[in-house]
């Protein structure tokens, strides 16, 4: 199974990019988790979607289209996704209802500074995957409250409970993924 990973934050040491490389350590070997960097995906510009994208939306489109399920971590940004994120998101769904988001089996995470985890984010990219035709993974949730206390300074999850309930969720989550009928272009 192919995991693509996408991490809302560009940020070099992001807690929700730190959070999806946890999440590669937590899956079982028959799955492997790539990430994809956001970085070089231009603003979404309907005059230069065309047959022929800018490399690194083409990039993002091929490396979605492969994926048996894509794992998105969002930070919250003022009680909602970062532009970054929906952007990308944007670009990946179009053509409208027929993109290679449409079918495509998602798991939504999110890490943020506060108590809530950045819950209230994760709500509004339910609603943007609706709007794709993206089925998401409905429970168990995983966010990441506190999360400039959830790493070590290598990186690593220093909470044992924590990292068993990301096994967990990984489990689950590749379980469901794999029993979904992918149906996505
Ligand atoms: C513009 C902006 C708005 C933010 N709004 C929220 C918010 O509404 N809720 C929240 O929990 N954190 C908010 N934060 C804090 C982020 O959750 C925090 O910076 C987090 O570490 C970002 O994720 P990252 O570490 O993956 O970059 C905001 C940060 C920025 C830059």
């Amino acid at each position: 199974m192919k995991l693509l990973a996408i991490s809302g934050s560009l940020r070099k040491n992001s807690y929700n990019t730190l959070l999806l490389k946890a999440a590669a350590e937590h899956v079982n070997q028959d799955a492997s988790v790539e990430l994809f960097d956001l970085a070089d995906i231009p603003f979404y510009n309907g005059d230069v979607d065309g047959d022929t994208k800018p490399v690194a939306v083409q990039a993002l489109l091929d490396a979605i289209r492969h994926a048996d399920g894509l794992l998105i971590a969002t930070p919250e940004y003022n009680y909602s996704i970062p532009g970054v994120l929906k952007n990308a998101l944007d670009w990946a769904s179009r053509p409208a209802f027929n993109s290679v988001l449409r079918g495509k089996p998602t798991g939504i995470m999110s890490a943020s500074m506060s108590t809530l985890g950045g819950a209230r984010a994760q709500i509004h990219l339910r609603d943007v995957l609706a709007a794709t035709l993206t089925p998401f993974y409905l429970a168990p949730d995983f966010a990441l409250a506190t999360s400039h206390q959830a790493f070590d300074d290598k990186g690593r999850l220093v909470d044992q409970g924590t990292r068993d309930f990301l096994q967990n969720y990984m489990a689950g989550f590749t379980q469901w993924v794999a029993s979904q009928q992918v149906t996505s272009r």
